[in-house]
């Protein structure tokens, strides 16, 4: 089956926009701030942005100082706006699904993914695809949404309150179900896939990786005080965020 590409349906993608402007969206508080942390030195390094949406990260790592960035994306409209907003004489958007990377016929020092993955269907292939675009010595560092909230078949994981109103704890369910998600998210039928902790750090250690670190962000105060509400992060994490070696 081929790779969905909902992000340049139109209703989908007004309603993105609209969440990625809002000032208190979770990327914004607590995805790439965990991300940057992460990030290695990028000094004259090439690097791949897979998934790259609107370029911001691309145009992020050229203040960082990389020789050259190529961000993919599916979807055109995406990349329109890559385009306008990051454009870079060391950036280059390619309209592409992630999986045809090789098609690229390039190799990267290494490879960055904000929140892409999980619309991924085989990742066992897809992290060997990963591992030989990457130069020896590269890294890999993604993030993706987190097993806990991909793992409920109709997408309903909730929270349960306390008489109170307060929030205690988060129901979810078919963990240990890896597979296709149907979900509604601005449209009917969004798929994604979940893939269990351990279906995510295998498929990267069988195609050779080296984890060096994983992350599964909670919100610093300075977040907390924009969005007092992020503290239900402590109850389950939204993001796992794995940074890996090619060796
Ligand atoms: C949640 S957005 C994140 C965008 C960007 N990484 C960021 O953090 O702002 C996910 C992006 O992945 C892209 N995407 C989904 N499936 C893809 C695929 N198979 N190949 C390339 N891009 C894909 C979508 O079009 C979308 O731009």
């Amino acid at each position: 089956m081929s790779n969905q590409n909902i992000y340049d349906n139109e209703t989908f993608f007004e309603g993105y926009k609209t969440l990625r402007a809002a000032e208190t969206n979770y990327n914004d508080l607590l995805e790439q701030p965990a991300m940057a942390k992460m990030l290695p030195d990028l000094t004259e390094k090439s690097v791949l942005d897979l998934g790259c949406g609107y370029g911001h990260n691309c145009i992020d790592f050229v203040h960082r100082g990389v020789k050259r960035v190529v961000g993919v994306d599916i979807s055109e409209k995406m990349l329109e706006v890559a385009k306008t907003e990051s454009a870079h004489e060391k950036t280059e958007y390619v309209n592409m699904s992630m999986t045809d990377i090789a098609k690229l016929g390039e190799t990267f020092d290494f490879i960055y993914s904000s929140l892409a993955f999980h619309y991924i269907k085989d990742f066992d292939a897809f992290a060997k695809e990963m591992y030989s675009v990457l130069n020896v010595g590269g890294q890999l560092l993604f993030s993706q949404e987190h097993p806990i909230i991909t793992a409920t078949i109709d997408g309903n994981g909730h929270f349960n309150k306390n008489l109170k109103g307060k929030r205690v704890s988060y129901t979810f369910s078919n963990y240990n179900e890896p597979g296709e998600r149907k979900v509604h998210w601005y449209v009917d039928g969004v798929i994604k896939y979940h893939r269990t902790f351990s279906n995510v750090i295998n498929a990267l250690a069988k195609a050779g990786f080296v984890i060096e670190e994983v992350c599964e962000p909670t919100p610093e105060d300075w977040a907390v005080e924009k969005l007092p509400t992020i503290v239900k992060e402590y109850i389950k994490p939204n993001f796992l965020i794995v940074k890996a070696r090619k060796v």
